[in-house]
């Protein structure tokens, strides 16, 4: 009887101890691509056709869906310059991989309201 208890109670402790699965929803990325976006991005960009600010209107890389295109354009600033612009400021080295993928997601996926 005393050893079944322990056992059972060992088994609680472990399913306890055992950490959730770590699921982040596309929700939870969207909206985290969002915050990165307004933090580091939006003084220099928006997605209007006529753009406003300094840097390009992102239109087109949000048409073009190219994750990776977007990716590079962040982490490697210098490599492809939009025409009529000058290169984008390599500044963006304090963003994770999480808030990376977030904020790519964000600008390939922004929605016109
Ligand atoms: C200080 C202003 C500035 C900030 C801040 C900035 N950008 Fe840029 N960005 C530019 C300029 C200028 C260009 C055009 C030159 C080039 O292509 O590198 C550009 C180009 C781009 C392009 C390529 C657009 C195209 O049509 O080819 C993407 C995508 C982009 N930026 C995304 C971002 C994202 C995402 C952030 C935030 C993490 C960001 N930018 C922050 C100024 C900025």
């Amino acid at each position: 009887m005393f050893l079944k208890k322990t056992f059972i109670i060992a088994l609680i402790a472990g399913a306890c101890r055992e950490p959730a699965p770590a699921r982040t929803t596309t929700l939870e990325v969207a909206l985290l691509g969002e915050r990165i976006f307004q933090e580091n991005c939006s003084s220099c960009h928006s997605f209007d056709s006529e753009p406003a600010l300094s840097g390009p209107s992102l239109e087109n890389a949000r048409k073009s869906r190219d994750a990776t295109f977007i990716r590079e354009s962040i982490v490697e600033p210098g490599r492809r310059v939009v025409a009529g612009y000058p290169a984008m400021p390599d500044s963006f080295g304090h963003l994770n991989e999480k808030e990376l993928d977030a904020v790519v997601y964000f600008v390939a996926n922004e929605v016109k309201q």
